[in-house]
């Protein structure tokens, strides 16, 4: 039986500083119920989110020293899901024990493994260091989304978009914005990509970012990385200057028709300029809402009528160059559950 979500991975889970030692986080991944907290020296914690005496969900729990106790009956768990303490009771029983999970925290981020096997090493989880560093300035930001994870995959992979959905923000209305230049590569579970147009208007946002009063030229270079991971620097320019803007998205599945979204946006301009990242999460935020609108809709239907055959077109080739990989990467773990 094929997976629904693929396995064998690391997804994002939450931003840093959502998990605490003080209360338990609560977040489904992949359809699996989760609750995250810390020890107090801040290491990571991830268990199931379900008591095994009778099903409360831990989440409604308190942290008590690195470990999660239980608001119905106060069952308490230590961080390997085991159960070390019955109140009332001498000793917990042996098989009063949850799942735990494989927990890591990379560059703002929490992930968490998805998987049977062992987790691959934290090292495999993609850096995105741009929001913490004398180079870049900006923010992380979550959404969470009423369409499939994949949906919002295609969004990003087919930036052809831009000239539609994003006219009032980032894009420009312009016929060029609509047919760029577009080329993309595969490298091996990777997809790498680039789309760039000359002399277009910068649309709004990016003419206030940068100060731009004419035509510019912009190029923007992606990155898919499996299970659901974007990164894109976009390159924006005149004759006098280039600014720069990286945008990190991961994208998790929590069903199958909802998931969770991160902006991350760094700028390599105005870097002091707080006002400027408040303007900008204001400004990302329509940016994202203008995506979420479309895809949610985008659901609805494919809810109420079932996934009908979609058309590709040429803006399609990336997203059905990712659907390649994700296929094989599917039949690997199939097979490697079957033996
Ligand atoms: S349901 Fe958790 S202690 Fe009873
Ligand atoms: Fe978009």
């Amino acid at each position: 039986m094929t997976d629904t979500f693929l396995q064998e991975q690391w997804y994002a889970a939450a931003l840093s500083n959502e998990v605490t030692a003080e209360a338990p986080f609560a977040r489904t991944v992949c359809g699996e119920d989760i609750v995250f907290f810390r020890s107090p020296a801040g290491d990571l914690r991830a268990l199931e989110d379900r008591c095994a005496h009778r099903y409360a969900p831990l989440s409604l729990g308190a942290v008590e020293d690195g470990r999660l106790r239980c608001q119905y009956h106060g069952m308490l768990f230590d961080h390997t899901g085991q159960c070390v303490e019955v109140p009332g009771q001498d000793t917990a029983p042996e098989a009063a024990r949850i799942k735990s999970y494989s927990a890591a925290e990379s560059d703002g981020w929490v992930w968490v493994w998805i998987g049977r096997g062992v987790p691959r090493p934290v090292s495999d989880i993609p850096s995105l260091p741009y929001f913490d560093s004398g180079e870049w300035s900006g923010f992380q930001k979550y959404f969470h989304v009423k369409g499939a994870a994949q949906l919002f995959v295609d969004n990003l992979l087919d930036l052809s978009h831009l000239a539609f959905t994003h006219k009032e923000s980032i894009g420009s209305a312009s016929s060029k914005d609509a047919a760029p230049e577009m080329e993309f590569t595969v490298e091996g579970n990777m997809v790498r990509g680039r789309r760039y147009i000359y002399g277009v208007e910068p649309g709004p946002f990016i003419a206030g970012w940068g100060g731009f009063t004419g035509l510019i030229d912009r190029c923007s270079d992606y990155i898919w990385r499996p299970p659901s991971v974007m990164e894109i620097e976009s390159k924006f320019m005149d004759a006098t200057k280039k600014i720069t803007v990286k945008v990190i998205n991961p994208i998790t599945p929590e069903t199958e028709t909802t998931s969770h979204f991160w902006m991350g946006w760094a700028r390599d301009f105005r870097l002091d300029e707080d006002d400027l990242t408040e303007q900008a999460v204001v400004e990302n935020t329509q940016v994202i809402m203008e995506d979420v609108e479309m895809i949610e809709a985008q659901q609805k239907v494919i809810t109420a009528r079932g996934e009908l055959k979609p058309i590709p077109i040429q803006a399609d080739r990336a997203l059905m160059a990712v659907r390649t990989i994700l296929k094989r990467l599917h039949e690997e773990n199939n097979r490697q559950a079957a033996e």
